[in-house]
């Protein structure tokens, strides 16, 4: 199944990178060229994330459960494999039930700032795949750098995780405002 795996992965990265470069040209041009390839955008989306759904569930047959689940490093492929996949699921709904509103105003720079932080979430998965098959980068260097030394378990202190789900209230709350005082008529 290691075979399958890496062979696998290589679809989603260079779809989700595709994607990355994509939303970075729609967020500074208006042109021609931009506005196609915005259009491609929903479709190579929805490929990109059945593809990482198909390497994340092969990845998952690679080793058995005790063995990716008992390291660190194992630990830290699956934690990041699972945010990219669910983050990029998340830039899909959003482009798509949203369409051309996400490229107004701050909409569009919110987009490209959303695309870099979920290749960089895709560049961490990668480095940590490498990593279990002792390939190892400089990237792991610049997290270590940052404070964070892969071969240990990646962890939310409570107090942090307490803060992330207040902050996350207060955004959706202020959806559902914005919401409804868009909705209302003007006076
Ligand atoms: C979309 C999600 C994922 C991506 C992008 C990804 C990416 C990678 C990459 C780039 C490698 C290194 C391949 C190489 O250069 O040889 C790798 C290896 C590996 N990945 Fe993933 N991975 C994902 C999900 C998972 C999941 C969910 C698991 C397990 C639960 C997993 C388990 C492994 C294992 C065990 C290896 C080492 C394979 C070996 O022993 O040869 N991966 N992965």
């Amino acid at each position: 199944m290691a075979a399958y795996h890496i062979v696998l992965v290589h679809f989603p990265i260079a779809l989700w990178m595709t994607a990355t470069m994509a939303i970075l040209l729609r967020a500074f041009s208006d042109g021609e060229l931009a506005q196609a390839v915005d259009r491609a955008l929903v479709p190579l989306l929805t490929v990109a994330l059945i593809s990482g759904l198909v390497a994340f569930a092969v990845g998952l047959m690679v080793w058995p459960w005790e063995s990716i689940s008992s390291t660190p490093l194992g630990r830290n492929h699956v934690l990041l494999a699972s945010w990219t996949v669910a983050y990029w699921a998340l830039l899909l709904v959003t482009r798509w039930l949203r369409g051309q509103a996400v490229w107004v105003g701050t909409s569009r720079w919110i987009m490209a700032g959303l695309a870099l932080l979920g290749s960089v979430l895709l560049g961490i998965t990668g480095t940590l795949g490498g990593h279990l098959v002792g390939i190892y980068t400089e990237v792991a260097n610049a997290l270590r750098w940052l404070g964070w030394e892969v071969f240990t378990t990646f962890y939310i202190p409570h107090a942090t995780l307490a803060a992330i789900g207040v902050i996350t209230l207060l955004l959706v709350g202020l959806g559902l405002w914005g919401r409804r005082a868009s909705a209302s008529p003007s006076a």
